[in-house]
C-alpha cells in the first residue's frame, strides 16, 4: 500500500454536503473585504472537489446562496452572483473532463436571463457524467424547497393517502439523489440555516472552527474519519 493509499479515509459516506461558512470571517480577520472572502472560497472549491473525488465521495452539495441571503447588502450579492457566473466561464470545462455532472438545487428565477441559459447549459452538458454529483444549492432554501414541492403535489392531484416520503422525495429538487450522509458546517456557527432540512433527517453532522477559505483536503479527511466512526441507527437499536 502506498503512503497516499495508507492516508485514504475507509468508510466513505456517499453523499457530503456542505455549509460553505466564515468567509466573510476569514476576510475580516485579514484586513479584506467581505467578498475577498468569497473569492477565497471559490478558489478552495477547486481542492475539496478535487479531494471527493479522490476520496470516491459520489455526491457533494454546496450551500452556495441561500434564500435568506438577498438580505445581504446589495453590493455583496451581487458579488455572489458573479462568483456563480465566473466559476461556469472558468471552471466548467475542467469540471466536465474530471467526470462532474453539474446540477442545481433551488429556483432560478431571481437570476439574470443570460447567466440563467448558462447553468441550464452547463447542466445539459455535463448530464451524463458519473463521477462525482455536484449539486450547487443556489437561491436554495429548506421550507423554500418543501413549499414548491407541496404546491406541485396539489397541482398533481395527488391523493392524500398516496402521500409518502418516496413521493415528497419525487416532488424535491434534490430528486434521484440520495440523502445526505455527512453535512458538514465550517467556522464553529452550530446551525442548519435551512439547508436540507428534510433529506438532512438522518445525516450525522459535523461542525468545525475552520472558515471555509481554510478547509482544504485534509480538513475533509478528518471529517470523513469522524464520520466512518459514528455509528449510525436511523431511530433503530443497535442490531448486534
Ligand atoms: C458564508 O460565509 C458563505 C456564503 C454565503 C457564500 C458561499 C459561497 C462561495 C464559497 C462561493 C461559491 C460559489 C459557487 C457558485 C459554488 P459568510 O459570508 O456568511 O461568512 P461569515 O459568517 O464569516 O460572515
Amino acid at each position: 500500500m502506498s503512503k497516499d493509499q495508507e492516508n485514504l479515509p475507509v468508510k466513505i459516506p456517499r453523499h457530503v454536503a456542505i455549509i460553505m461558512d466564515g468567509n466573510g470571517r476569514w476576510a475580516l480577520s485579514r484586513g479584506l473585504p467581505r467578498l475577498a472572502g468569497h473569492r477565497a472560497g471559490t478558489e478552495n472549491l477547486r481542492r475539496v472537489i478535487e479531494a471527493c473525488v479522490e476520496f470516491g465521495v459520489q455526491y457533494l452539495t454546496l450551500y452556495a446562496f441561500s434564500t435568506e441571503n438577498w438580505g445581504r447588502p446589495v453590493e455583496e450579492v451581487r458579488g455572489l452572483i458573479r462568483i456563480l457566473e465566473d466559476v461556469i466561464d472558468r471552471e466548467l470545462k475542467e469540471l466536465h473532463k474530471n467526470g462532474v455532472q453539474l446540477r442545481h438545487i433551488g429556483q432560478l428565477d431571481r437570476i439574470n436571463p443570460s447567466l440563467k441559459k448558462k447553468v441550464l447549459s452547463a447542466i445539459e452538458l455535463t448530464k451524463d457524467n458519473t463521477r462525482l454529483v455536484l449539486n450547487v444549492a443556489f437561491n436554495y432554501g429548506g421550507r423554500d424547497e418543501i413549499i414548491w414541492a407541496v404546491k406541485r403535489m396539489l397541482a398533481d392531484q395527488v391523493a392524500p393517502n398516496d402521500v409518502t416520503v418516496e413521493l415528497v422525495n419525487q416532488y424535491l429538487f434534490t430528486v434521484g439523489v440520495p440523502d445526505p450522509d455527512l453535512i458538514i458546517r465550517t467556522s464553529g456557527e452550530l446551525r442548519g440555516s435551512n439547508f436540507l432540512i428534510w433529506q438532512g433527517a438522518y445525516a450525522e453532522w459535523y461542525f468545525t472552527p475552520t472558515f471555509w477559505p481554510d478547509f482544504g483536503k485534509e480538513a475533509l479527511q478528518e471529517a470523513i474519519d469522524e464520520y466512518a466512526h459514528r455509528e449510525r441507527r436511523f431511530g433503530q437499536v443497535n442490531k448486534k
